[in-house]
C-alpha cells in the first residue's frame, strides 16, 4: 500500500514548501504520540496533505496508521535500499501519509550504524516541496538522543507536549535549550510553534504548571488544551486515532481548537495576511470533514463503536482493556469526589465541634476570647 500523493487530494489551501513540526519533550510518557497521531488527523480533516513521520523506535505512530514491519521504512531509505517516495505509506485517512518506524532505528541511536549524523541526517530525506505535502509531523522517541536530534534539525518549528508537574517543566525548559542552542548553530530558522498541555484535569497542580510555565514562556502556551480523556486510552488499546475513534468527546474537540490554533500560529510565522485566516472557519472544516464517512476508511462507526472488533479486541485483551480505561477514568473522577467528600467532611465535623463547644462553655466563653483578639 505504497503511494504518493495523487490528484484527487483536495487543493491546499496554501502553496507553500512543506511544514515541517517536530513533537517533542525531553521528558516521556507526556502525549507526544497521541499528539503526532491527532493533529496529523485533523491537519488532513482541515484539507492539508499530511506526512507523519515515526523515527520513535518504540513505533507507537506506526501501530496505530500502519503496522510493525512495514517496509520499506527511513531505514531502508538511509540504507539506501529505497527511495523516499517508496517510503510514503498510504493510510485508512485521506491526504494522511507515514513513513514507518522501524526497530532498526535504535542502530541508529546506539551509534551502531552512522549512516545517520545530525547535521544533515533527516533534513535532506524529509525536505519536500509544495505539491507533495503541506505538513511533516515528526513523532519523536523521548530523551535527546541522535533521531531526536535530527527531527530538530529537519524540522521549522517544534511542538512540546507536556503534562504538569516539575519534571515536566524541567523537560519543557531543556527542550527550549536544545532550542535555542540549535538556533545559534545547525537551525538558526528553527522556533518552539508552542507548549501544549496534552493531559489537563483542571487540578491546583495544572493550574500551577499553567501558572508557571506562563511565566516562564510567555506567548508560547497553547491557550487550548487537551483534557484527560478515557476515549483516549480506548482508542490506544483498538489502535486508532482517537479523533476517528470518538468524534464526539471532548479531547476530539480540544484536538479540533488545537489544529486551529496551529495553524493560526504557521500562518503567523510564514507572515501570511491576517484576513486569510480565520479560525471559526478552520474548526468548522475539521469538525465537518471528520464527520464524513468517506474520510476514513477505518471502521469506525460515530461516537465510540469498535473499530477492531470484538473478536480481535478479545485477542488483543483477554481482560478487558475497555475495563481498564473505563476503571482508568473512574478511579480519576472519584479522586475528586474523594477529594471534595473529604473537605466537606472536615467543614461538617468543624461546626459541629465548634457548637458543642459553644453549648458546653456557654457562648460568653467563646465571645471574650473573640473581642479581645478584634479590638486589643
Ligand atoms: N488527553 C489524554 N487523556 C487520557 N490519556 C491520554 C491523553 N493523552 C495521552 N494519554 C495517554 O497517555 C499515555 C502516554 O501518551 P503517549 O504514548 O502519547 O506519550 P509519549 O510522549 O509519546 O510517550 P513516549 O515518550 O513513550 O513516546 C498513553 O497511554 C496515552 O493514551
Ligand atoms: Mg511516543
Amino acid at each position: 500500500m505504497t503511494s504518493s500523493p495523487n490528484a484527487s487530494t483536495p487543493t491546499p489551501p496554501t502553496s507553500l514548501p512543506a511544514h515541517t513540526i517536530a513533537i517533542y519533550n525531553h521528558k516521556g510518557g507526556v502525549g507526544k504520540t497521541t499528539v503526532s497521531l491527532n493533529i496529523s488527523v485533523c491537519l488532513a480533516a482541515a484539507g492539508y496533505r499530511v506526512l507523519l513521520v515515526d523515527i520513535d523506535p518504540q513505533q507507537s505512530s506506526t501501530t496505530v496508521l500502519s503496522r510493525t514491519g512495514a517496509s520499506p521504512n527511513l531505514v531502508d531509505v538511509i540504507r539506501k535500499q529505497a527511495v523516499i517516495e517508496d517510503a510514503l505509506h498510504e493510510t485508512v485517512v485521506r491526504n494522511l501519509w507515514i513513513i514507518p518506524s522501524t526497530r532498526a532505528l535504535t542502530l541508529l541511536e546506539t551509534g551502531l550504524d552512522d549512516r545517520v549524523r545530525p547535521n544533515h541526517g533527516l533534513k535532506r530525506y524529509l525536505t519536500f516541496s509544495e505539491d507533495r505535502f503541506d505538513f511533516v509531523v515528526i513523532d519523536c522517541p523521548p530523551a535527546m538522543g541522535l533521531l531526536s536530534l535530527s527531527a530538530l534539525i529537519a524540522a521549522d518549528s517544534v511542538l512540546i507536549p507536556t503534562t504538569s508537574g516539575a519534571f515536566s517543566i524541567q523537560g519543557v525548559q531543556r527542550t527550549v535549550e536544545t532550542v535555542n542552542a540549535l538556533r545559534g548553530g545547525l537551525s538558526p530558522g528553527l522556533v518552539v510553534n508552542g507548549i501544549l498541555i496534552s493531559l489537563f484535569e483542571g487540578t491546583r497542580r495544572d493550574q500551577q504548571t499553567i501558572k508557571d510555565l506562563g511565566s516562564q514562556f510567555s506567548g508560547l502556551l497553547y491557550r487550548n488544551r487537551i483534557r484527560f480523556d478515557p476515549e483516549i486510552l480506548k482508542a490506544e488499546v483498538k489502535r486508532a486515532p482517537s479523533t476517528l475513534f470518538n468524534r464526539g468527546t471532548h479531547s476530539t474537540q480540544d484536538y479540533i481548537f488545537l489544529a486551529a490554533e496551529l495553524l493560526g500560529r504557521v500562518h503567523r510565522h510564514r507572515r501570511l495576511p491576517d484576513a486569510d485566516f480565520s479560525f471559526d472557519t478552520v474548526t468548522r472544516t475539521i469538525t465537518d470533514t471528520l464527520a464524513l464517512p468517506e474520510f476514513t476508511s477505518l471502521a469506525v462507526t460515530p461516537d465510540g463503536d469498535d473499530p477492531l472488533g470484538k473478536a480481535d479486541r478479545d485477542k488483543l485483551s483477554p481482560g478487558g482493556y475497555d475495563a481498564l480505561a473505563d476503571a482508568e477514568g473512574g478511579r480519576r473522577s472519584h479522586g475528586q469526589v474523594r477529594k471534595w467528600g473529604l473537605a466537606a467532611a472536615i467543614f461538617l465535623a468543624g461546626m459541629v465541634c465548634g457548637g458543642s463547644l459553644a453549648t458546653w462553655l456557654g457562648p460568653d466563653a467563646l465571645a471574650l476570647p473573640l473581642t479581645a483578639w478584634i479590638s486589643p
